[in-house]
């Protein structure tokens, strides 16, 4: 087995206990008995700490056991000795330097460490996603005023593959690779799956598929790959025709005339949705997209079997006959969870030449107020589904017009998966203040602070789940661990769960890395790292051996120099950029323990 944390736990666990719900239908019975004792005795960030620490903002805090390094902020040449990008204020990277650094907006991650096990701990490819960056950080400005300006913007979103090593001091570095690159939202992809192909993803132009972009969260596949997310992809539309009305599907994604203010539109026909020779360009983006970090010549590909929804990230589960469950949340109030399991076993698939990703059968949940669950078949074999859609590429353009006809549970914002001990799945819902109405899976009106749900399945192919609630983050108001926002989450191979927050927290505390032990009786949050002012913590990646763990801080300040100038040291001048943290433990021991 290939794959980071995947592949150590093989080394480091004995065979998992099969899932036991106990007698009140809770599924933390069953974590308990999967490992004994606590799993994590280091000192946490306390909020007087933090408060003394952290200069108002401007610099991170951490555990006094551990300690970081920056990594790849915006800017760093993917190649030594490319152009480089310091933070300069009055001089920004052109379009083509852009494309040879490391982008803005570092969200989704993986380590793929060297060797055929992909098991070193000291050197290797990572993959870093780069959601976004607003015009007035990236840019300079409020808006776009040339297509030069556009395509900069474009050149630092997407994803870097970029090759570091470990020092002998401990230190990490970029180091030269032929593999190492940018994908931005100009780099030529290709589709795969049922829609592949279809009329839905070809426009009148003729234009090749290019680019892919809002790469938000991230997940890895059995056999090496890395996946990034198109999550918030409408933002980078919008129409210059004002008598344009979009249509129904494209008003469910959220489409508008100006989009988030990017501007792309403006300069880039391409992103004009009112423009009739580019009428599909939108169809071809919200899409989960498989890189192979080893092979920088090969094409990325989007693979549509997946669904096309606001992806925020993906968690691959194998089950015994090797076939693979993938579950991904749709991060928008009121949108879903989805599973997609694989027709045949991934190796088999493999070796008849094909992607366990592009054949087999997508799900949307329903969540049940009795701690049951459904996976509902998004398929034209589902009756509900056959007359909605003229084909299985149309159903699939048009993933979140068919939840909605199935009859799935509005979530309060699906971000991230991960799978923890016995194959259950953590959900986190970072919040839904928009919520009035309560059920059982979505308990708070409104849900300011956000969840953690998690869900199990008996088999990777079964219809019916179990679910129950890991933590209502509102929960630990008023307590040292307090948090709020859950968005990005790992589990490692040990039962430890680390969640990165996104969202204004509690008793001046910046965004935060929180580490749970989820083998004991109750869910305690141990604050191990916090960020910076107007900052996101974002994707996490550990070292195959766990004693090393990344973490991105995305868009810290919001770009202003004036809230901090991290990763730089303050001098209210410098522009802060989004960048990697790396975080080892003093003592050289497990991260989180
Ligand atoms: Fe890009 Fe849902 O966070
Ligand atoms: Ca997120
Ligand atoms: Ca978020």
């Amino acid at each position: 087995m290939r794959g980071g944390l995947a592949a150590a736990a093989t080394g480091f666990l004995a065979p998992k206990p099969s899932l036991a719900l106990d007698a009140a239908g809770s599924l933390a019975g069953a974590v308990t008995q999967a490992v004994g004792g606590p799993l994590i005795s280091f000192a946490p960030v306390t909020i007087a700490q933090h408060a003394a620490q952290s200069d108002g903002g401007k610099v991170p805090v951490i555990s006094s056991d551990y300690q970081y390094q920056v990594l790849i902020p915006w800017g760093t040449p993917i190649q030594p000795g490319g152009p480089a990008y310091n933070g300069n204020p009055d001089k920004r990277p052109t379009a083509a330097e852009q494309e040879l650094q490391v982008g803005i907006g570092h969200d989704g991650m993986a380590f793929f460490g060297d060797g055929d096990d992909d098991l070193s701990s000291t050197a290797g490819m990572l993959c870093v996603n780069h959601e976004f960056g607003r015009n007035t950080h990236l840019i300079g400005k409020t808006a776009p005023e040339s297509l030069e300006d556009v395509r900069l913007s474009q050149a630092a979103h997407g994803a870097s593959v970029v090759r570091i090593e470990r020092d002998s001091d401990g230190a990490w570095q970029v180091a030269a690779s032929p593999d190492s690159r940018r994908i931005t939202a100009n780099t030529p992809m290709a589709f795969s799956g049922p829609a592949a192909g279809s009329a839905f993803l070809e426009n009148a132009a003729g234009n090749e598929p290019r680019g892919t972009m809002a790469n938000c969260g991230s997940g890895t596949t059995p056999w090496g790959t890395y996946l990034t997310c198109e999550e918030n992809f409408n933002d980078y539309f919008g129409w210059t025709d004002p008598d344009f009305v979009p249509s129904k599907s494209q008003a469910r994604y959220g489409f508008d005339a100006d989009g988030a203010g990017y501007g792309w539109h403006s300069f880039d026909e391409r992103f004009d949705l009112g423009n009739p020779d580019y009428a599909n360009e939108h169809n071809r983006f919200g899409w989960i997209v498989e890189i192979d970090p080893r092979d920088g010549a090969r094409k990325p590909v989007k693979r549509t079997a997946l669904g096309r929804f606001k992806h925020e990230a993906i968690a691959i589960n194998v089950g015994p006959s090797g076939r693979i469950a993938c579950y991904m949340g749709d991060d928008q109030v009121f949108d879903y969870c989805y599973k997609f399991v694989s027709r045949l076993p991934y190796k088999l698939a493999q070796r008849l030449g094909r992607s366990p990703l592009d054949e087999g059968t997508l799900y949307v949940a329903r969540f049940n107020d009795d701690g049951t669950g459904r996976w509902l078949e998004l398929s034209r074999r589902n009756p509900l589904l056959r007359d909605a859609f003229g084909s299985e590429a149309e159903l699939l353009v048009n993933t979140r017009l068919a939840a909605d006809i199935v009859g799935a549970t509005p979530m309060d914002r699906p971000e991230w998966t991960t799978i923890g001990q016995n194959n259950m799945v953590y959900w986190t819902l970072t919040n839904n203040v928009e919520r009035t109405e309560p059920n059982a899976a979505n308990p708070e009106t409104p849900n300011n602070d956000g969840h953690i749900i998690r869900t199990s399945d008996s088999a990777v192919s079964s219809r019916s789940f179990r679910w129950d609630i890991y933590l209502i983050a509102s929960s630990t108001r008023g307590t040292e661990g307090v948090f709020s926002d859950p968005d990005a989450a790992l589990a490692d191979p040990f039962g430890r769960l680390f969640v990165a927050t996104d969202g204004g927290q509690q008793d001046g505390l910046q965004n935060q890395l929180i580490v749970f032990d989820l083998t004991a009786e109750k869910p305690t949050p141990n604050r191990l790292f916090t960020g910076v002012a107007h900052d996101e913590l974002t994707g996490c990646t550990a070292s195959p051996d766990c004693r090393t763990i990344w973490v991105n801080v995305q868009h810290p300040g919001s770009g202003d120099p004036a809230a901090t100038n991290f990763p730089a040291p303050t001098d209210g001048l410098t522009v802060p950029r989004d960048c990697t943290v790396v975080i080892t433990k003093k003592d050289g021991g497990i991260i989180g323990s």
